[in-house]
């Protein structure tokens, strides 16, 4: 029976609460129960930053320090570089026959891409990266899936639309030409979406500038936090505020005990607890949950060979697998041309 995993993220940069709390501690739960591969999609960071490539290999350095930082194994679990599978080129291009221009158009994470970023050129590369996605994860797929195969995608919520993208292709290419693909499934994280602190209802990113990095220091989170917005009616101490529209009390909901909570709720229905102070304790639990993360980074960064050797020996794990899915791919389309070429003296694998 093969379970496995294939999830990943672009790499763009530094990783933020809203990635630890939306995506890796769920991989963190599932590393060793599936075999799993974590992408780090450099090529999907062009779709953004094809114009900023200098920083390329610094953010792939920076999330595989996060990945560590926080708990992914690679010894358990394998680090695969997107640009380093040539198995993935191919099979987009592939699979770029199987979608319509229109499922990529009306896709709803795209054009709030779109909007977020402030595009206002969209290029080919952005507009099919969906297309690569869902060759990311099918090339991990299990070959004519047996009962009891599966490929779990955990993912953000974002994420889904691409996911069922995905879903779609494997089920044309299975219909069109040899049912050699599973049909992904997708998990949600506990929180599938973190807003940012300044109540503008966007979720945590970069665009919104305060996020809040894994690799803070306490200061800096002291300080982010400190600037977050509360309820707009409580001015001072003593005022009793409304912690159902305060930013900051969503922050203690997902990352405090209820006990803690409800103190804090209480607080500040009350009028005793002040917004000043009330900030301050959330700090202090987001910091007391970044310190091991801290410790784990300070200790990685001395041996920057484990990032090197993690990423050597998960792209060529992931290769593996998807040297089989070619072939299994280039005889489902009659693409082997055994007649012609036979397999030995054409051989196609990179
Ligand atoms: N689109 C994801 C992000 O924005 C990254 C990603 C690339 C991905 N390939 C994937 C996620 C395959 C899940 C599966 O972070």
């Amino acid at each position: 029976m093969i379970r496995r995993i294939l999830t990943g993220m672009r790499t763009t940069g530094r990783l933020h609460l809203g990635h630890y709390v939306g995506a890796l501690q769920n991989w963190l739960e599932l590393q060793n129960e599936y075999e799993s591969y974590f992408l780090l999609a450099d090529i999907q960071a062009l779709s953004t930053h094809f114009d900023r490539v200098e920083g390329l290999e610094d953010s792939v350095r920076q999330v595989v320090i996060d990945w560590l930082s926080v708990g992914l194994n690679p010894q358990a679990s394998s680090f695969v570089l997107q640009s380093k599978v040539p198995e993935y080129y191919e099979l987009t291009s592939y699979f770029t026959f199987l979608v319509s221009m229109g499922a990529l158009e009306g896709n709803p994470t795209l054009k709030d891409e779109i909007k977020a970023y402030g595009l206002s050129q969209v290029n080919l590369g952005f507009m099919m990266y969906p297309v690569s996605q869902a060759s990311d994860v099918l090339l991990l797929s299990p070959i004519s899936p047996q009962p009891g195969d599966e490929l779990l995608v955990p993912v953000g919520e974002d994420q889904l639309a691409h996911i069922e993208l995905t879903r779609d292709i494997a089920r044309l290419f299975n219909r069109q030409y040899s049912p050699i693909f599973i049909e992904p499934k997708t998990k949600v994280g506990r929180i599938p979406r973190l807003a940012d602190l300044s109540a503008s209802g966007k979720k945590m990113g970069k665009s919104t500038n305060n996020a809040i990095f894994l690799s803070d220091t306490p200061t800096e989170v002291q300080e982010k936090v400190r600037q977050g917005m509360t309820d707009p009616a409580k001015i001072r101490r003593g005022d009793s505020g409304n912690p159902d529209v305060c930013p900051i009390f969503s922050y203690h909901k997902l990352f405090q005990p209820t006990e803690m909570v409800e103190e804090v709720y209480a607080g500040c229905r009350a009028g005793s607890l002040g917004c000043v102070e009330c900030k301050a304790k959330l700090a202090t639990a987001l910091n007391t949950m970044l310190d091991p993360i801290r410790d784990n980074r300070s200790k990685i960064e001395q041996h920057p060979n484990l990032v090197t050797e993690a990423i050597m020996v998960g792209t060529e794990k992931a290769r593996d697998v998807g040297k089989v899915t070619m072939e299994a791919v280039r005889h489902a389309m009659h693409l082997d041309y055994p007649s012609i070429l036979g397999n030995k003296l054409f051989d196609l694998s990179p």
